[in-house]
């Protein structure tokens, strides 16, 4: 739906029809597993109020799965919380001080990757370009992907798409004039215009279980690679601090901007397997809205905003750049296990993506979703 449309819709709160029983929405899920000593202190000092760890504790790489898990726990605080875990924990400022400590880490570890900072007018003009032979996991679900691969994908996404555009909400005090009325149009959309059928997160849910995958909040935050919470961390990270809303601006043009032409490949990918038509819907609805939001984020938010602030030029690329890099990262990773005929979930491999293929071989005779 368009920005205009959405507004001249209106909110008007109904009891949408198809709508889920209270009972079934999850709304604080449980603790995850932890991979690794840092993420084991975070998620005792959750379960029990034991005292943090040190910011030291566990794997020291900054984009391991050990660090990524304990930024992603501490910041879901902020977010809905976890079952069982009091939720005052949010302002607890040892917990605030350890999460401080390790986004300087993960933000130091994507600066360090990111040297320079080129015009902003370039580094927009490149997400418009789509590369002739593209690579990414879009085209490889479309090309020749198999079913596994595509519900693989899907869930390790929903850490993410089960609260799409939450983590921009958190920049909307910070902004003033255009740029703050024109994030909110767009955010408009994002949260269905009113109507929570037509929320994104809530088509989401309804693409995963269109998919035959559980469709609760942080169902598959154990499933989740490293790199897909580095995704997550990264909007976190730019929406929790006012000094960054530069960056978490530069995040949601560069998303906004790259997802219609990867939607229509997904969505292509989906038809061509067969799936569901509520996995279809949530990608075409992608393609429609986001032609529009790119527009009105690249002038007006971003051009308004850096009217006001012209200082913020450096801090609008990173996050652009950030972006590209954290979700190139994902793809590598996913693509260079399926490469290898191996599960790109954690905790998963080789074993686990060969089964995935004897039940989908076994679905195919069945007449189930064709790979
Ligand atoms: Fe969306
Ligand atoms: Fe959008």
């Amino acid at each position: 739906m368009s920005v205009r449309g959405a507004v001249v819709a209106g909110a008007v709160p109904s009891q949408a029809s198809g709508e889920r029983p209270l009972a079934e929405q999850v709304v604080s899920p449980p603790l995850p597993l932890p991979r690794g000593s840092l993420s084991e202190g975070v998620v005792a000092a959750l379960r029990d109020g034991a005292p943090p760890p040190p910011a030291a504790a566990g794997d020291p790489d900054p984009w391991g799965d050990d660090l990524q898990l304990a930024l992603h726990t501490l910041y879901e605080l902020h977010y809905r919380g976890f079952a069982g875990v009091d939720p005052d924990l949010e302002w607890d400022t040892r917990l605030l001080g350890l999460r401080g400590e390790l986004e300087r880490r993960f933000l130091g570890a994507v600066r360090d990757e990111l040297p320079g900072s080129p015009p902003v007018d370039e580094v927009i003009g490149e997400l418009l370009v789509e590369p002739v032979d593209g690579s990414g996991i879009s085209h490889h679900l479309k090309a020749d992907g198999r079913w596994w691969q595509m519900q693989e994908h899907l869930a390790h996404r929903s850490v993410y798409h089960l609260k799409e555009a939450d983590p921009h909400a958190w920049v909307i005090p910070r902004l003033t004039g255009r740029a703050k009325a024109a994030l909110v149009a767009v955010e408009f959309d994002e949260f269905g215009g009113g109507r929570p059928e037509r929320m994104h997160s809530e088509l989401y849910g309804r693409l995963l279980t269109g998919a035959g995958l559980s469709r609760a909040y942080l169902a598959h935050q154990n499933s989740a690679p490293a790199p897909m919470l580095a995704v997550v961390n990264l909007m976190s990270a730019f929406g929790l601090r006012r000094s960054l809303r530069g960056a978490l601006v530069g995040h949601f043009a560069a998303a906004e901007i790259t997802t219609a032409p990867s939607a229509k490949r997904m969505a292509a990918a989906l038809e061509r397997m067969g799936a569901h038509p509520d996995c279809v819907e949530f990608f075409t609805e992608h393609v429609e809205a986001d032609a529009v939001h790119e527009q009105v984020v690249r002038h007006d938010v971003i051009g308004d905003l850096l009217r006001r602030e012209p200082e913020l030029t450096p801090d609008v690329v990173l996050g652009v750049r950030a972006t590209e890099l954290v979700e190139g990262r994902y793809g590598e990773h996913v693509l260079g296990a399926w490469a290898r005929g191996e599960s790109s979930a954690h905790g998963r491999g080789r074993e686990q993506a060969h089964g995935q293929e004897q039940e989908k071989e076994k679905g195919k005779e069945q007449g189930q979703v064709q790979g």
